[in-house]
């Protein structure tokens, strides 16, 4: 059993650094398939895109290529300057999508009307160069264009929708794609991952709400329940006493830990947005910041296991523990709504949960098996499985008895 246990833990390890290795994709660490260097770019806040540019001051033109990932093949995108106005009137769009011929095609379309199938047509202003690529789901479009009376500071929309036929359906009238606006200066001398104030006026890049949502799903998502089961399944097996407590101890502080960086990431993200969905997020992570740190000072209230106050120290441990748990994972698929990051981050998430959720129950079941074969004999090694009752409450009678 102890070496099972081991290597749970050590895969669990080996799960999350790969979940962090795989973090938090920024514009700046990305490599164009045409070697295209360029020397600014930003997180766009929703809809998986990215922005990049080089600014020539001289000519007053920009190249950039704007980049959309988990973009399917019956999928158009596009990304628009919006030089008079803001949101779609008026936005001067670059507009890619994969036709029927199999081909990814590119083209211009001013945006006029709301109900429109965005037609080709030329822009307010010149377009040279325009290509885009479809790779490992990924659309890039790439132009350079002459920027209006010299200026540099503009509206931006980007957008993702249905294809049908070669005609562009529809956009989602929800969610991120309600969202996808903002404004982008092309002399701005910030770049990179997730330059303050992100991609768009008010909101935060992608980037800082990747490294938000990636820290939490580590701490409060998996660190926490994965310490609660090496407490719950652990402490059973005399041989893993007191080892289980120290386990445990560790894997909680750190989640703590990890976990109060995730939490302060999110009140500067939560300052920096508004909306009704973001505020039952935080508030849920308030109430779960509130009840780690009431848990940390259970410890050191912690009665000695003979205590007469013991067991009511156990119940409100484990009741608080539970919650946390519970309100954790919520908020996380609460987060995942907001974020709106790639699908592959939800079914890690998923496959995580899955996997700890599999390992309870296995280990439950082999935690009755032991509890029943105890009770069946010598009672002289194991005097308090005489009590049979209390393994009517989840063995917790054994389980107070066996505690460090
Ligand atoms: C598909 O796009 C390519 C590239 O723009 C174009 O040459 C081709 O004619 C298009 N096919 C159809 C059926 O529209
Ligand atoms: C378009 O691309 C060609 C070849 O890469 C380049 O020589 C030319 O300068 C570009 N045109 C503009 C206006 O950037």
């Amino acid at each position: 059993m102890d070496k099972s246990l081991k290597s749970t833990l050590l895969f669990s390890c080996v799960l999350i650094s790969l979940f962090v290795s795989s973090s938090a994709q920024t514009c700046s660490s990305y490599t164009f398939s045409r070697n295209n260097i360029f020397s600014k770019c930003n997180d766009l806040p929703v809809l998986n895109s990215f922005l990049y540019w080089n600014y020539h001051p001289t000519t007053g033109t920009v190249d950039i290529a704007y980049r959309h990932s988990s973009v399917t093949s019956s999928q158009w995108v596009t990304w628009a300057l919006n030089v008079d106005k803001s949101g779609m009137i008026g936005a001067q769009c670059l507009v890619a999508c994969q036709n029927t011929s199999g081909q990814v095609h590119v083209y211009t379309s001013p945006v006029t009307v709301y109900d429109t199938t965005m037609p080709a047509g030329a822009l307010s202003f010149n377009v040279w160069n325009l290509s885009a690529e479809l790779i490992n789901n990924e659309m890039i479009i790439y132009a350079t264009l002459e920027l209006p009376n010299s200026r540099t500071r503009f509206n931006q929309v980007w957008q993702d929708g249905p294809i049908r036929g070669n005609i562009p359906g529809k956009h989602a009238t929800s969610g991120a794609n309600m969202r996808s606006s903002g404004t982008v200066d092309f002399s701005s001398t910030q770049t990179g991952a997730s330059p303050s104030g992100g991609g768009a006026a008010g909101f935060p890049g992608q980037g800082r709400r990747n490294v938000h949502g990636v820290l939490n799903a580590i701490s409060w998502g998996t660190l926490m329940p994965l310490g609660a089961i090496i407490a719950r399944y652990l402490k059973v097996f005399k041989s893993a006493d007191p080892a289980w407590f120290y386990l445990h101890v560790t894997c909680q502080c750190s989640a703590y830990i990890v976990g109060v960086a995730g939490w302060a990431t999110g009140l500067k993200l939560g300052s920096d947005s508004s909306g009704t969905a973001n505020q039952t997020h935080g508030n849920i992570g308030m109430v779960l910041f509130i009840l780690g740190t009431l848990q940390l000072f259970a410890l050191l209230l912690r009665p000695k296991k003979d205590h007469k106050y013991r067991l009511y120290w156990n119940i409100y441990h484990h009741s608080v523990g539970y919650t946390v748990i519970i309100l954790s994972i919520i908020n996380i698929f609460e987060g995942f709504e907001i974020l709106d990051p790639e699908k592959k981050w939800k079914q890690t998430y998923i496959g995580i949960l899955i996997f700890l959720g599999f390992n309870a129950v296995m280990l439950e079941a082999y935690t009755w098996y032991i509890v029943i074969k105890w009770k069946r004999s010598s009672s002289e090694q194991y005097p308090s499985v005489e009590n049979g009752s209390t393994i009517g409450v989840n063995g917790y009678g054994i389980r107070s008895q066996q505690a460090v």
